[in-house]
Protein backbone atom coordinates (compact mmCIF):
# COMPACT_ATOMS: atom_id res chain seq x y z
CA UNK A 1 0.00 0.00 0.00
CA UNK A 2 2.75 2.51 0.77
CA UNK A 3 3.95 1.64 -2.99
CA UNK A 4 0.65 2.44 -4.08
CA UNK A 5 0.53 4.98 -2.23
CA UNK A 6 3.53 7.31 -3.70
CA UNK A 7 2.51 5.96 -7.19
CA UNK A 8 -0.73 7.78 -6.89
CA UNK A 9 1.21 10.64 -5.07
CA UNK A 10 3.43 10.86 -8.69
CA UNK A 11 0.28 11.27 -10.72
CA UNK A 12 -0.54 14.57 -8.83
CA UNK A 13 -4.09 15.50 -10.09
CA UNK A 14 -4.88 18.89 -10.48
CA UNK A 15 -8.41 18.86 -9.90
CA UNK A 16 -11.35 16.74 -8.93
CA UNK A 17 -12.04 15.30 -12.27
CA UNK A 18 -8.54 13.97 -12.59
CA UNK A 19 -8.36 12.68 -9.18
CA UNK A 20 -11.94 10.82 -9.71
CA UNK A 21 -10.36 9.27 -13.26
CA UNK A 22 -7.93 8.21 -11.38
CA UNK A 23 -9.77 6.25 -9.25
CA UNK A 24 -11.76 4.61 -11.60
CA UNK A 25 -8.90 3.55 -13.27
CA UNK A 26 -7.79 2.19 -10.49
CA UNK A 27 -8.02 -1.46 -9.34
CA UNK A 28 -9.76 -2.67 -6.68
CA UNK A 29 -7.77 -3.63 -3.58
CA UNK A 30 -10.07 -6.70 -3.10
CA UNK A 31 -11.02 -8.12 -6.40
CA UNK A 32 -14.96 -8.30 -7.47
CA UNK A 33 -16.29 -4.62 -7.34
CA UNK A 34 -17.72 -3.70 -10.54
CA UNK A 35 -16.49 -0.24 -10.19
CA UNK A 36 -15.11 2.25 -8.03
CA UNK A 37 -17.80 4.90 -6.83
CA UNK A 38 -16.45 8.39 -6.58
CA UNK A 39 -17.74 11.23 -4.57
CA UNK A 40 -20.28 13.54 -5.69
CA UNK A 41 -21.86 16.80 -5.21
CA UNK A 42 -20.46 20.29 -5.81
CA UNK A 43 -16.81 21.68 -5.10
CA UNK A 44 -17.24 24.27 -2.59
CA UNK A 45 -20.14 22.52 -0.72
CA UNK A 46 -20.61 23.56 3.10
CA UNK A 47 -20.54 20.22 4.07
CA UNK A 48 -18.42 16.70 2.84
CA UNK A 49 -20.31 13.44 4.54
CA UNK A 50 -17.73 10.40 3.93
CA UNK A 51 -19.49 7.20 4.46
CA UNK A 52 -17.55 3.77 3.98
CA UNK A 53 -17.76 2.31 0.74
CA UNK A 54 -20.12 1.66 -1.71
CA UNK A 55 -22.80 -1.43 -0.86
CA UNK A 56 -24.05 -3.59 -3.85
CA UNK A 57 -26.78 -1.18 -5.62
CA UNK A 58 -24.36 1.94 -5.24
CA UNK A 59 -21.04 -0.43 -6.83
CA UNK A 60 -24.19 -1.18 -9.32
CA UNK A 61 -25.04 2.38 -10.73
CA UNK A 62 -21.32 3.96 -9.94
CA UNK A 63 -23.18 6.76 -7.38
CA UNK A 64 -22.83 6.71 -3.87
CA UNK A 65 -25.54 6.70 -1.49
CA UNK A 66 -28.32 5.22 -3.56
CA UNK A 67 -29.09 1.99 -2.00
CA UNK A 68 -31.17 1.44 1.03
CA UNK A 69 -28.67 3.02 3.82
CA UNK A 70 -28.25 5.71 1.24
CA UNK A 71 -32.45 6.08 0.91
CA UNK A 72 -32.57 6.66 4.68
CA UNK A 73 -29.57 9.34 4.76
CA UNK A 74 -31.47 10.83 2.15
CA UNK A 75 -34.58 11.42 4.00
CA UNK A 76 -32.93 11.95 7.06
CA UNK A 77 -31.27 15.12 5.06
CA UNK A 78 -34.45 16.07 3.89
CA UNK A 79 -35.94 16.38 7.72
CA UNK A 80 -32.88 17.84 8.69
CA UNK A 81 -33.55 20.55 6.06
CA UNK A 82 -30.48 19.80 4.37
CA UNK A 83 -30.32 19.05 0.67
CA UNK A 84 -28.76 16.53 -0.74
CA UNK A 85 -28.04 18.23 -4.09
CA UNK A 86 -26.00 20.88 -2.17
CA UNK A 87 -23.56 18.43 -0.02
CA UNK A 88 -20.63 16.16 -1.16
CA UNK A 89 -21.07 12.59 -0.86
CA UNK A 90 -18.17 10.18 -0.59
CA UNK A 91 -16.91 6.97 0.58
CA UNK A 92 -13.76 6.28 2.75
CA UNK A 93 -13.13 3.14 0.54
CA UNK A 94 -13.73 3.51 -3.48
CA UNK A 95 -14.93 -0.16 -4.22
CA UNK A 96 -17.25 -2.07 -3.02
CA UNK A 97 -16.07 -5.31 -0.76
CA UNK A 98 -18.42 -8.48 -0.67
CA UNK A 99 -18.96 -11.97 -0.17
CA UNK A 100 -21.00 -14.03 -2.89
CA UNK A 101 -23.81 -16.40 -1.07
CA UNK A 102 -26.11 -17.62 -3.81
CA UNK A 103 -27.07 -14.65 -5.53
CA UNK A 104 -26.48 -12.09 -3.35
CA UNK A 105 -23.71 -10.09 -2.12
CA UNK A 106 -23.03 -9.63 1.20
CA UNK A 107 -21.54 -6.52 2.63
CA UNK A 108 -17.74 -6.97 4.41
CA UNK A 109 -16.07 -4.20 6.16
CA UNK A 110 -13.19 -3.25 4.70
CA UNK A 111 -9.90 -3.74 7.40
CA UNK A 112 -7.90 -1.19 8.58
CA UNK A 113 -5.12 -1.36 6.02
CA UNK A 114 -7.50 -1.55 3.19
CA UNK A 115 -9.00 1.94 4.55
CA UNK A 116 -5.42 3.45 5.00
CA UNK A 117 -5.01 2.37 1.40
CA UNK A 118 -7.42 4.62 0.34
CA UNK A 119 -6.97 7.74 2.67
CA UNK A 120 -4.52 9.58 -0.10
CA UNK A 121 -7.35 9.77 -2.35
CA UNK A 122 -10.10 10.76 0.49
CA UNK A 123 -7.84 13.43 1.50
CA UNK A 124 -7.01 14.57 -1.85
CA UNK A 125 -10.35 14.77 -2.64
CA UNK A 126 -11.80 16.71 0.53
CA UNK A 127 -8.19 19.02 -0.81
CA UNK A 128 -10.55 19.64 -4.20
CA UNK A 129 -13.98 19.87 -2.55
CA UNK A 130 -12.73 22.52 0.67
CA UNK A 131 -15.96 22.07 2.61
CA UNK A 132 -16.32 24.51 5.92
CA UNK A 133 -17.02 20.66 7.93
CA UNK A 134 -16.43 16.87 6.94
CA UNK A 135 -19.19 14.39 8.58
CA UNK A 136 -18.36 11.18 9.41
CA UNK A 137 -20.43 8.96 9.42
CA UNK A 138 -19.60 6.11 11.03
CA UNK A 139 -16.40 3.91 12.09
CA UNK A 140 -14.61 3.53 8.86
CA UNK A 141 -14.95 7.14 8.13
CA UNK A 142 -14.05 8.27 10.99
CA UNK A 143 -11.08 6.17 10.99
CA UNK A 144 -10.04 7.46 7.80
CA UNK A 145 -10.21 10.93 8.95
CA UNK A 146 -8.59 10.61 12.54
CA UNK A 147 -6.19 7.47 12.09
CA UNK A 148 -7.53 6.05 15.24
CA UNK A 149 -10.55 4.05 16.07
CA UNK A 150 -13.57 6.01 17.19
CA UNK A 151 -16.49 4.83 19.69
CA UNK A 152 -19.19 6.41 17.76
CA UNK A 153 -21.83 6.24 19.67
CA UNK A 154 -19.50 7.88 22.70
CA UNK A 155 -17.91 10.29 21.05
CA UNK A 156 -20.63 11.78 18.36
CA UNK A 157 -20.38 15.26 17.64
CA UNK A 158 -17.63 18.06 16.66
CA UNK A 159 -14.38 16.52 16.26
CA UNK A 160 -10.96 18.07 15.11
CA UNK A 161 -9.75 15.61 11.94
CA UNK A 162 -6.45 16.14 10.27
CA UNK A 163 -6.51 19.57 8.73
CA UNK A 164 -10.26 19.65 8.97
CA UNK A 165 -13.22 21.13 11.01
CA UNK A 166 -14.73 17.23 11.44
CA UNK A 167 -17.96 15.96 13.10
CA UNK A 168 -18.47 12.33 13.56
CA UNK A 169 -22.15 10.57 13.84
CA UNK A 170 -23.69 6.89 13.41
CA UNK A 171 -23.69 5.19 9.66
CA UNK A 172 -27.30 5.27 8.64
CA UNK A 173 -26.70 1.34 8.09
CA UNK A 174 -26.71 0.94 11.98
CA UNK A 175 -30.25 2.63 12.10
CA UNK A 176 -31.52 0.01 9.38
CA UNK A 177 -29.61 -2.98 12.09
CA UNK A 178 -32.03 -2.11 15.04
CA UNK A 179 -34.29 -4.91 15.46
CA UNK A 180 -36.53 -2.70 17.41
CA UNK A 181 -38.92 -0.22 16.37
CA UNK A 182 -38.52 2.33 19.46
CA UNK A 183 -35.19 1.97 19.86
CA UNK A 184 -34.62 2.58 15.60
CA UNK A 185 -36.87 5.51 15.69
CA UNK A 186 -35.09 7.28 19.20
CA UNK A 187 -31.61 6.60 16.98
CA UNK A 188 -33.37 8.09 13.71
CA UNK A 189 -34.23 10.97 15.82
CA UNK A 190 -30.67 11.32 16.92
CA UNK A 191 -29.38 11.04 14.00
CA UNK A 192 -31.24 14.02 12.29
CA UNK A 193 -30.53 15.87 15.38
CA UNK A 194 -26.75 15.69 14.26
CA UNK A 195 -27.22 16.53 11.04
CA UNK A 196 -28.69 19.86 12.34
CA UNK A 197 -26.06 20.39 14.55
CA UNK A 198 -23.77 19.46 11.71
CA UNK A 199 -25.58 22.36 9.21
CA UNK A 200 -25.48 24.62 11.89
CA UNK A 201 -21.74 24.30 12.22
CA UNK A 202 -21.03 24.65 8.37
CA UNK A 203 -22.46 27.87 8.03
N1 LIG B 1 -22.95 3.00 2.56
C1 LIG B 1 -21.87 3.79 2.44
O1 LIG B 1 -21.09 3.94 3.36
N2 LIG B 1 -21.67 4.40 1.32
C2 LIG B 1 -22.47 4.30 0.27
O2 LIG B 1 -22.21 4.91 -0.74
C3 LIG B 1 -23.61 3.48 0.43
C4 LIG B 1 -23.82 2.84 1.58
Amino acid sequence: PEKAVAAMARQAPANLEELNSLIRRSEPLVPGATQAVTGEGPEGAAIAFVGEQPGDREDREGRPFVGPAGQLLTAALAEAGIDRNGVYLTNAVKHFKFVQRGKRRIHQSPTAGEIKHYRWWLLTELGFVRPRLVVALGATAALALTGRAVPVLRERGPMAFDGWDGFVTVHPSHLLRLPEEAERRKAQADFVADLRRAAALAR
